[in-house]
C-alpha cells in the first residue's frame, strides 16, 4: 500500500525518488490525476471542419476527438462496443463514419453506433443500438480555441479548473488574437516519467544556464546565461503557481531571444500589438507580452511562449511517455512568420531539436536511476527559494521572487499530492479555503515589472 503523505512532504520541500518509477504509484496516479484531470486534446484549428478527427491519449485510454456537425467538439473512447478492436487506426484526417477494422460495426461522427454486419440475421432484432455507440469523453471544453477533455463528470469547468492561470494565458490566448498551433505534432518516445517534463517545464529556469550551455553558445546568447554565470541584470522575472498545480516562469525581457535571426521582425510584430493588449487588459498584464515564459497546466501539458513549443506528455507507464510537440504561434501573425517561428522551434525543441536533446538526458537518467531500490527511497528536493514566496498585489497565485526558484515545484506537488489523497472532486473543492487561507498568510509585496528601455 502507498503511503502518499509519505510521497510528497506536507509543504511540498520534498518528494520521494520512488515517485518517478513505481508501477503502484502510476496506476494510482491513473485512477486519480489522468480519470479526473482536464486534460489536453487538441486544438480547434487542428479540426476546423465537420468529420475532422486527432486520434491522441488522455493518460492510457485512447480517445476520437471529432468536430460535430453542429460545430461542437465531441471525444470517444477509441474501443469497440462489440469485442474492444480499436475501431480508429489513423492519427488524424476526415470521417463520414468510423468502422471497426475486426467486424464491421460502423460508428457515426456522434460516437452513435449505425451499423452492424448481419445484424437481422444474427442478432434477430435484440441487439438495442441506441445503448451501444462508443463510450463518451463526458467534458470536453476548449478554452480559446484549446480543446481539453475531462473523465470525471463532477469535474469543475475547464475556467474553473484553470482558475488563476487564466489571468496569465488570456495575455496570449486572446488579449493578442488569440493563438494556435500548428501541426500535426511531432512524435518521439522518452524513457521518463511522465512528472519530469512536467515539472521541469511549471519551474526549472534554473538548468537553462547549464544544461543547455552548450547549445546556447552556437545560438549565441547572452553570456550570463552560459554556465549559469550570473542572474541577469535588472530582469530576474517571476515563478508564479495557481491552484490546481499550474504554474511559470516569467523573464520579462527574454522576449523571442531563442528565436534568433527571426526575431526582430516578431519584436516588431509584438510592438504593434502591445497597445491593443495594454487597452484590454491594463499595463500590469501586458507586461507579460512578448516575455519568455515556461509553464505547465496540470499535469502533463507544457509550452514555452518566446521558443514557441507546445507539449504534451502522453504516459507510457512509469518509465516512459510519448512527447507531442507542436509550434504555438498568435493566430493573426503573417504566414511568413510563423513558418521561420515553426522551423526554429523544431531546431530547438523538435523530437530531434538541440535543447530537446540535452533535456531528454537529464529527463532519462532522474527517471531510471530512481528504479533502483536504495535511490527510490531517498528524496529529491524542491525548496530554491522557499521562504520568499509571497502575494503581489493583482497577481493571481503564489509569486516567487525570482524566475529562478522552486515556488512551481512546490505548487505542482502540492496539487499532486492533494490530488492522490482526494477521493472525490467535492474533497479536492474542500481544499479552496486551505489553498485561500495559505495564499492570506503570505506577505503581501508590490513588484515593479517596468519595461526597461
Ligand atoms: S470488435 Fe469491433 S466489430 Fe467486433
Ligand atoms: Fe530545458
Amino acid at each position: 500500500m502507498t503511503d502518499i503523505c509519505d510521497l510528497i512532504d506536507k509543504d511540498g520541500g520534498t518528494q520521494k525518488s520512488a515517485i518517478f518509477h513505481d508501477q503502484g504509484i502510476y496506476d494510482l496516479e491513473m485512477e486519480r490525476i489522468f480519470a479526473r484531470s482536464w486534460l489536453f486534446l487538441t486544438h480547434e484549428g487542428q479540426i476546423p471542419n465537420i468529420g475532422d478527427y486527432v486520434r491522441t491519449m488522455m493518460g492510457e485510454d485512447e480517445v476520437i476527438v471529432v468536430r460535430q456537425r453542429d460545430g461542437s467538439v465531441k471525444a470517444f473512447l477509441n474501443a469497440c462496443r462489440h469485442r474492444g478492436a480499436q475501431v480508429c487506426a489513423a492519427e488524424a484526417g476526415n470521417a463520414n463514419i468510423f468502422v471497426c477494422p475486426y467486424h464491421g460495426w460502423g460508428y457515426g461522427i456522434d460516437g452513435s453506433l449505425r451499423a452492424v454486419p448481419l445484424e437481422k440475421e444474427l442478432y434477430k432484432g435484440r441487439l438495442d443500438k441506441s445503448t451501444h455507440g462508443l463510450r463518451v469523453v463526458p467534458l470536453v471544453e476548449s478554452y480559446h480555441g484549446f480543446v481539453y477533455g475531462c473523465f470525471d463528470s463532477t469535474a469543475p469547468s475547464l475556467k474553473e479548473y484553470l482558475g488563476e492561470m487564466g489571468w496569465y494565458l488570456d495575455v496570449w490566448m486572446d488579449a493578442a488574437g488569440g493563438a494556435e498551433l500548428i501541426g500535426p505534432p511531432s512524435r518521439s518516445i522518452l524513457n521518463c516519467n511522465w512528472k519530469v517534463p512536467s515539472e521541469n517545464f511549471v519551474g526549472d529556469t534554473y538548468h537553462v544556464g547549464w544544461t543547455h550551455g552548450a547549445a546556447l553558445k552556437a545560438l549565441g546568447a547572452k553570456p550570463h546565461r552560459l554556465g549559469n554565470r550570473s542572474l541577469p541584470d535588472g530582469d530576474t522575472g517571476l515563478q508564479i503557481t495557481t491552484r490546481h498545480g499550474h504554474g511559470l516562469c516569467v523573464g520579462f525581457d527574454g522576449g523571442p531571444g531563442m528565436l534568433g535571426a527571426v526575431a526582430p521582425d516578431i519584436l516588431a510584430w509584438q510592438a504593434q500589438n502591445r497597445e491593443r493588449i495594454e487597452r484590454k487588459l491594463g499595463s500590469l498584464r501586458t507586461r507579460f507580452y512578448g516575455c519568455h515564459i515556461n509553464s505547465t497546466i496540470f499535469p502533463n501539458n507544457s509550452f514555452l511562449w518566446g521558443t514557441n513549443t507546445f507539449k504534451l506528455w502522453q504516459p507510457r507507464g512509469p518509465g516512459s511517455i510519448e512527447v507531442l510537440t507542436w509550434t504555438i504561434v498568435e493566430k493573426e501573425m503573417p504566414e511568413d512568420m510563423k513558418s521561420r517561428i515553426a522551423t526554429s522551434m523544431n531546431r530547438l525543441f523538435g523530437s530531434a531539436g538541440m535543447l530537446e536533446a540535452d533535456d531528454s538526458d537529464n529527463m532519462e537518467s532522474i527517471t531510471q536511476l530512481s528504479r533502483g531500490f536504495v535511490t527510490r527511497q531517498g528524496r529529491v528536493i524542491s525548496q530554491m527559494s522557499k521562504g520568499d514566496d509571497r502575494q503581489v498585489p493583482g497577481m493571481p497565485g503564489v509569486v516567487g521572487d525570482c524566475a529562478m526558484g522552486e515556488t512551481a515545484y512546490r505548487g505542482f506537488y502540492r496539487f499532486y499530492r492533494e490530488m492522490l489523497l482526494a477521493g472525490s472532486w467535492d474533497e479536492i473543492r474542500a481544499g479552496d479555503s486551505v489553498w485561500s487561507d495559505e495564499l492570506l498568510s503570505l506577505t503581501l509585496q508590490s513588484q515593479s515589472v517596468e519595461r526597461r528601455k
